[in-house]
Order: C-alpha cells, then sequence, then structure tokens
C-alpha cells in the first residue's frame, strides 16, 4: 500500500476511541462535504440534508492520490451514499468505502455525530 494510504485505516463505532470535536454544524456545506485535520489526517466530511445523516472519509483520492474528495458531488446509488471524486468521477460508498464504479481501493470511512450543535468524528487513536 503506499505511505500516503496507509494513514487512513477505517473506523468501526466499536473502535472508537476519541470523538473529535471537528467544528459547528452551520461550518459544513448543505448537501457538500468540507475538510477538517485531525493529527496526521485529513477528512472529508459530509453533510446529506436530505436523509439528515453524515459520513466522514478520507480527504484522499486513491486514483492519483488527490486531496480532493471534500469537494466531490455527493449523492446516492441504490440506497448507497456516495461521493464522487472532482477530479475524474470515480465514486465510492460513504458507507463501506468501496469504489463503485472501478477497482481502486476502499477507502476509509469513519463514524460522525452531532451533538450540542456541533459535529464530531470518531478515531480509533
Ligand atoms: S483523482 Fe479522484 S478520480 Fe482521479
Amino acid at each position: 500500500m503506499l505511505k500516503a494510504l496507509e494513514k487512513y485505516q477505517p473506523v468501526d463505532t466499536d473502535q472508537i476511541k476519541v470523538w473529535y470535536k471537528a467544528a459547528p454544524l452551520e461550518k459544513f456545506p448543505k448537501n457538500g462535504g468540507a475538510c477538517i485535520k485531525y493529527k496526521e489526517k485529513q477528512i472529508a466530511v459530509f453533510n446529506f440534508t436530505r436523509t439528515g445523516q453524515w459520513y466522514a472519509c478520507q480527504n484522499l483520492c486513491p486514483h492519483k492520490m488527490e486531496m480532493v474528495l471534500s469537494r466531490g458531488m455527493i449523492g446516492e446509488e441504490n440506497m448507497i451514499p456516495k461521493v464522487a471524486c472532482p477530479l475524474h468521477k470515480n465514486t465510492f460508498s460513504l458507507q463501506t468505502g468501496e469504489n463503485l464504479n472501478g477497482s481502486l481501493e476502499a477507502i476509509a470511512t469513519y463514524p460522525v455525530k452531532v451533538e450540542n450543535g456541533y459535529v464530531y468524528v470518531g478515531f480509533a487513536e
């Protein structure tokens, strides 16, 4: 695995050790993404206003190793929330990280919660 990708490991809800307080709710665009930083990581956080769901994943697109996923278009495919990379439109599930239209490496996804007007992202370290 490429070095830049190594720091992005998916976090399941039962692995959370830290709820990182990312930013107030209103900092996140409706039906879009924003990038936050945690330690050495850039994380894309998505606000699906239509469904009231939030998702987070690595900002790094594994196709050309660009930090761009937070600027991707979001949507749904067969009930799966997804993001399309703004550069070459590879799409990834925001639930599993799977590359939905190809065979790229899966991206890491992270739990998100909203509490008292703040958005938190869960990390394992
Ligand atoms: S860099 Fe993301 S699809 Fe090419």
